[in-house]
C-alpha cells in the first residue's frame, strides 16, 4: 500500500512499519492470537474521527502557530471505564468551554479546545511491576490494557479491553458532538457558569472584574444583533479529541486511507501525543505517528537535549508544515526558566514552525504526607509564569496550555482559593493516575492565565502598558 505521506526520504512508512523498532511500555499480552483477533476486529470498527476535521484542527493550530490562537487541552490523565458516565463527560466539558471563554476574552484570540477525552485510555508507568509486600504484579497500565486492582487476574493485559474502550470512545464522542453543536456550548449561558464560580467564592472577588467585562461584551455583541441567530459560533464551538498514543496495535487498527486525499490518519482522535517516555527518535512511537497526517503532539520534559529535539521535529515535521506539530513542554516550576529558553531559541534559529504549549502537571508531582500523589496550585501556577516568562523574553508566543482536570468537585491537587489541604485530600480522590484539578481550580487558573494572555497581547500590539484599560483590571 502507497500513499502520499510515503512520498519523503525516510525508508517507507506503513502502518505497522512501528512493528520492526523498538518499542517502551507496551504491554505483554499473554494471548498472541487473541490480541491478533481484537485487532482485526478494531480494524473493521468505523474511525472514531474523519480526516477533514482533523484537518480542520491542523488549520487551527496553524493559527497557533502563527501567534493568532491559544490551544486549550485538558481532561483526565486517564479515562476509566469505573468513571464512564454522562455528567462527568458532561462537566468536564462544560469547564473546558468556562475556561475557554475566560481565555478567549483574555487573550481576545480564538481558543483550540481539545479534550483529553475519548479515548485518553493508556498510561506509560515508571516500572513495569507494582510490588506490595510479597506480592509483585503488573503495574496498572490504564482501563484500556488491565485492571487497577491488585490482584493477578486484573493486572494480566487483556486485549478484549481494548473493544470496550474503543466503544466507550464512541459514545463518549457522540455526546461531545451533541453538546458542541447542538446548543449546550451557548456563550451566554457558558459565562453564566464562570459568573457562579466567582460569586461563590470570597476570595474570588478579584475575578469579578473580568467576568464582568466579559458579560459586558456579551451583552453588547447582543444589542448589536450578533447572536445565535445570526451567528452560529455564538451557540456552536468546534471541539477536539486528543490522547496518548500509547498502545500502538490499538492506534494501527484506527489507522486509515483518507479517500479523499490518499492520505493515511490515525482515526482514534483528532490530534495524538508522544510521551516523554516514548519519544525515542528510533522507537516504535515516533516511527508511528510520523506516518499519519494527524496533528501531533510532543512532550518535552527537562531531559532532552536541543540536538534531540531538533531531530525529533525534522522526522515528525520534515516540510515544516505550521499546524503538524504542538511541543507540549512539561519542565517543572523551578527549571522551566532554565530548561525552556534553551529549546524554545533552538527551535526559533532552525526557522521551525511549532505551537509551544505548556503542561504544566507532569513534572510538579509530589508525596504528600498521608501518601496521595499530589500537585500544588502555587506550583502549577509558577510553571506556567515560568513558560510565559520564557516566551515574552524571547520574543514567541506562549501557544497553549494543557491540563489534568475535571468537572468534578474531586480533592486532588491542593491550594487554589478554596485552599484545599492535604488533610482534605482523602475525601474525594478518585483519579485512576495523576492528580486533576477540580472545576473551581481549572476556572481559577483559566483567569490567572487570562492574565498572562493579555499582557502578551498588549505587547504584541504595542501597548506595554495595558492601553486605556483601568489599571486595576489585571492587577
Ligand atoms: C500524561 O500526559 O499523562 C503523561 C504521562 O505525561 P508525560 O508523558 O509528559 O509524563
Ligand atoms: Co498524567
Amino acid at each position: 500500500m502507497t500513499s502520499r505521506n510515503d512520498s519523503r526520504t525516510e525508508p517507507p512508512w506503513t502502518p505497522d512499519s512501528w512493528r520492526t523498532f523498538p518499542a517502551r511500555q507496551m504491554p505483554e499480552y499473554p494471548d498472541p492470537e487473541r490480541l491478533r483477533a481484537v485487532e482485526s476486529q478494531l480494524a473493521s470498527y468505523p474511525p472514531l474521527v474523519f480526516a477533514g476535521e482533523v484537518r480542520n484542527l491542523r488549520a487551527a493550530l496553524a493559527a497557533a502557530a502563527a501567534g493568532d490562537a491559544f490551544v486549550l487541552q485538558g481532561g483526565d490523565c486517564a479515562e476509566s471505564f469505573a468513571e464512564f458516565h454522562p455528567d462527568n463527560i458532561r462537566d468536564t466539558f462544560r469547564v473546558l468551554l468556562q475556561m475557554a471563554v475566560v481565555l478567549t476574552f483574555g487573550g481576545a484570540c480564538p481558543v483550540v479546545k481539545i479534550g483529553r477525552l475519548a479515548g485518553q485510555f493508556a498510561k506509560p508507568r515508571s516500572a513495569p511491576t507494582e510490588a506490595r509486600g510479597e506480592v509483585e504484579l503488573p503495574a496498572y497500565r490504564g482501563d484500556i490494557v488491565n485492571g487497577i486492582e491488585f490482584d493477578a487476574g486484573a493486572r494480566t493485559p487483556d486485549p478484549e479491553r481494548m473493544l470496550r474502550a474503543y466503544l466507550q470512545s464512541a459514545s463518549t464522542l457522540n455526546l461531545l458532538r451533541a453538546l458542541a453543536q447542538g446548543g449546550y456550548a451557548h456563550l451566554h449561558r457558558v459565562h453564566r457558569w464562570s459568573l457562579d464560580f466567582v460569586s461563590d467564592t470570597p476570595q474570588a472577588q478579584r475575578y469579578r472584574a473580568l467576568a464582568d467585562r466579559i458579560q459586558e461584551s456579551l451583552d453588547f455583541m447582543e444589542a448589536c444583533g450578533v447572536t445565535a441567530a445570526t451567528t452560529p459560533a455564538v451557540h456552536r464551538t468546534a471541539f477536539y479529541t486528543s490522547h496518548e498514543a500509547l498502545l500502538l496495535g490499538y492506534e494501527q487498527a484506527l489507522t486509515r486511507i483518507d479517500s479523499t486525499t490518499g492520505d493515511w490518519y490515525d482515526n482514534s482522535a483528532h490530534l495524538l501525543w508522544i510521551g516523554d517516555r516514548t519519544r525515542q527518535p528510533d522507537g516504535a512511537h515516533v516511527e508511528f505517528l510520523r506516518g499519519v497526517g494527524n496533528p501531533i503532539g510532543l512532550k518535552v520534559g527537562p531531559g532532552i537535549t536541543t540536538d534531540a529535539l531538533i531531530r525529533l521535529i525534522e522526522h515528525l515535521n520534515p516540510a515544516n508544515d505550521p499546524g503538524r506539530l504542538m511541543l507540549i513542554a512539561r519542565m517543572g516550576a523551578d527549571s522551566v526558566r532554565e530548561r525552556l529558553a534553551p529549546l524554545v531559541r533552538a527551535v526559533e534559529r532552525e526557522g521551525r514552525t511549532v505551537v509551544w504549549v505548556c503542561d504544566p502537571m507532569h513534572a510538579n508531582i509530589i508525596k504528600s504526607a498521608s501518601g496521595y500523589k499530589t500537585r500544588v496550585f502555587d506550583r502549577v501556577l509558577a510553571e506556567v509564569q515560568g513558560f510565559f516568562e520564557v516566551h515574552r523574553a524571547e520574543g514567541t508566543h506562549a501557544g497553549g496550555i494543557h491540563v489534568e482536570m475535571t468537572g468534578q468537585n474531586v480533592t486532588e491537587c491542593v491550594g487554589g482559593v478554596q485552599a484545599l489541604s492535604e488533610d482534605e485530600l482523602a475525601g474525594r480522590y478518585h483519579t485512576h493516575c495523576d492528580p486533576r484539578l477540580n472545576a473551581s481550580q481549572s476556572i481559577e487558573i483559566a483567569f490567572r492565565i487570562a492574565q498572562m494572555l493579555r499582557e502578551e497581547r498588549d505587547r504584541r500590539r504595542g501597548r506595554p502598558n495595558g492601553g486605556s484599560r483601568p489599571a486595576d483590571l489585571w492587577s
